[in-house]
């Protein structure tokens, strides 16, 4: 997408379709909807007399030709009523660019909201009208919904100019990133296997000079993987362990952040198998490891002074005659043993492995993101990320990044007391809680791995992705956890 600024009226923005999005409770007479409407007669103001343009929020309002208007056709998106909540603006953008899919308009244009500073509105923007092009039809070869807009053109005045297109540029790089961990997941089971994952992290590594390394079966098997190659086990596709690195020329940080993503391509629960319905969407259960390779692309282009690594534990959870079964004992990287009392619990066996080997490689913080548990969907829905931490200093650094970013997440308690639903009778930690806290007891097992370093837990599995499409965003991946990393490591000015 080529995306332009320019300081102009909204009048004169001369594409096919101008989209300006407004609150329920704002008038047109003033604010940043008083140029349009001067110059469509005072049109708008008129339908909101006959109580129309209510602006409640996905609220479309397609109009054609308005005279007046270089654009040809403008459409008007409400966003209810104005809350503290400036991913507002965002959302209603998407919606606009969203309402386009099947229309043959080449070029949009959005209206300044000059509430918002110029930078962030044009994040804003950069992020919401690449977010529109992304969508599940890759596969169909009829039927096609397409967005097919190539250009947009951001309208200002001069005085914010500057400061949209820097916003703008930042909001590209981390769109692209976003759509990157967003394609990743979209992709069926058999073509996003641990190998393909692998072959995109260097794919991406050589073409933005990060460092990368692929531990494969081989090497697992040397340093001692267990936890890890035991859930690959049971699969024709061997296990990967993906690290990329970033390292900054001169770093203003000695701090080593490391993210760390589950990636199981796809999760058939193995031998504890899981029920046939809804299976299907277990392909998404890597979007934790694709938010961690969307975050590093980002980061890569961002260029932030402070070294980083990305690492995606890759497997994939299958039942076969070779499968780990429930009560075997799995000895990990880190020495511990650990009982498996449910095979369906695999994605804390593969991160336990992965975050010893970044602390190893020199992690002085730590956040991974993972589809963990069911559980965490009861909690918290679609909604919120789930969050725990062993460090409030670190787990509050995480929760203003999200904040910033526009991602909803929310603390759960990783209290000593939860240790005990842990305990094994036969080997230093079990997999599987019982039936209650099933979020906290899996992020308490991840906890025993990173001993005192700084560390975060993000499950994200009720927000990775969508089952059905919304106004604003298509079904599919998400890339949940990238925009909230790329601003822990990389902070947009403010
Ligand atoms: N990938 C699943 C968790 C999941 C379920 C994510 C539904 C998103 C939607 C995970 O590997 C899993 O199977 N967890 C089990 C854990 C249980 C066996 C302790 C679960 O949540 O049921
Ligand atoms: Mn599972
Ligand atoms: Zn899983």
């Amino acid at each position: 997408m080529k995306i332009d600024v320019r300081a102009a009226a909204p009048s004169d923005i001369a594409v096919d379709a101008l989209i300006a999005v407004f609150f329920e409770d704002e008038p047109f007479t003033a604010g940043p909807l008083a140029g349009l409407d001067a110059a469509l007669d005072g049109a708008l103001a008129a339908c909101r007399e006959a109580s129309e343009l209510r602006g409640r929020r996905d609220e479309v309002t397609y109009l054609h030709a308005p005279k007046g208007l270089a654009a040809g056709r403008l459409v008007l998106v409400g966003m209810g009523r104005r809350e503290a909540d400036r991913y507002q603006i965002g959302r209603a953008i998407a919606v606009g660019v969203r309402y386009l899919r099947g229309k043959k308009h080449a070029s949009v244009g959005v209206v300044d909201r000059s509430e918002l500073g110029g930078e962030l509105f044009g994040q804003l923007v950069a992020e919401a009208v690449e977010s529109a092009s992304v969508d599940l039809s890759a596969y169909k070869t009829e039927d096609r919904n397409d967005l097919h807009v190539e250009a947009c053109t951001v309208q200002t005045d001069s005085s914010r100019e500057q400061a949209v297109r820097r916003g703008v540029e930042r909001g590209s790089i981390v769109a692209d990133g976003i759509r990157f961990a967003r394609s990743l997941g979209n992709e069926p089971g058999d073509k996003m296997t641990p190998r393909i994952m692998a072959e995109r992290a260097a794919e991406l590594a050589g073409e933005l000079g990060l460092g990368i390394e692929v531990l494969e079966e081989e090497r697992l098997k040397e340093l001692g993987m267990g936890a890890l190659l035991g859930v690959a086990r049971g699969s024709e596709e061997p296990a990967r362990l993906i690290v990329l690195s970033y390292e900054p020329e001169t770093a203003t940080s000695s701090d080593v952040v490391a993210f760390v993503g589950k990636g199981i391509t796809f999760d058939s629960g193995g031998i504890s198998i899981k029920p046939r319905e809804g299976m299907e969407w277990m392909k998404y259960d890597m979007c934790g490891g694709a938010a961690v390779l969307g975050a590093m692309r980002a980061i890569a282009k961002l260029k932030p002074g402070r070294k980083v690594l990305g690492l995606v534990a890759a497997a994939e959870n299958m039942p076969s005659g070779k499968a780990i079964k429930p009560g075997d004992v799995l000895r990990s990287y880190s020495g511990k043993t650990i009982e498996v009392l449910n095979t369906d619990a695999e994605g804390r066996l593969v991160l336990s492995d992965a975050l010893t080997y970044a602390i190893e490689k020199g992690a002085t913080r730590i956040v991974d993101l993972a589809t963990l548990t069911g559980a965490c969907v009861i909690a918290l829905g679609h909604v919120f990320a789930g969050l725990m931490s062993n460090d409030q200093e670190w787990a509050d650094g995480v929760l203003a990044a999200a904040g910033s970013a526009g991602e909803k997440i929310w603390q759960l308690p990783l209290d000593k007391a939860y240790r005990e639903l842990i305990r094994s009778d036969i080997a230093d930690i079990k997999n599987l809680g019982g039936r209650t806290a099933g979020t906290i007891t899996a992020g308490y097992f991840l906890r025993e791995f990173v001993g005192s370093t700084p560390w975060v837990h993000l499950d994200i599995a009720g927000t990775a992705w969508v089952e059905e499409d919304r106004p604003d965003i298509a079904r599919g991946a998400t890339g949940f956890g990238v925009p909230t990393l790329v601003e822990l490591v990389a902070p947009a000015a403010s």
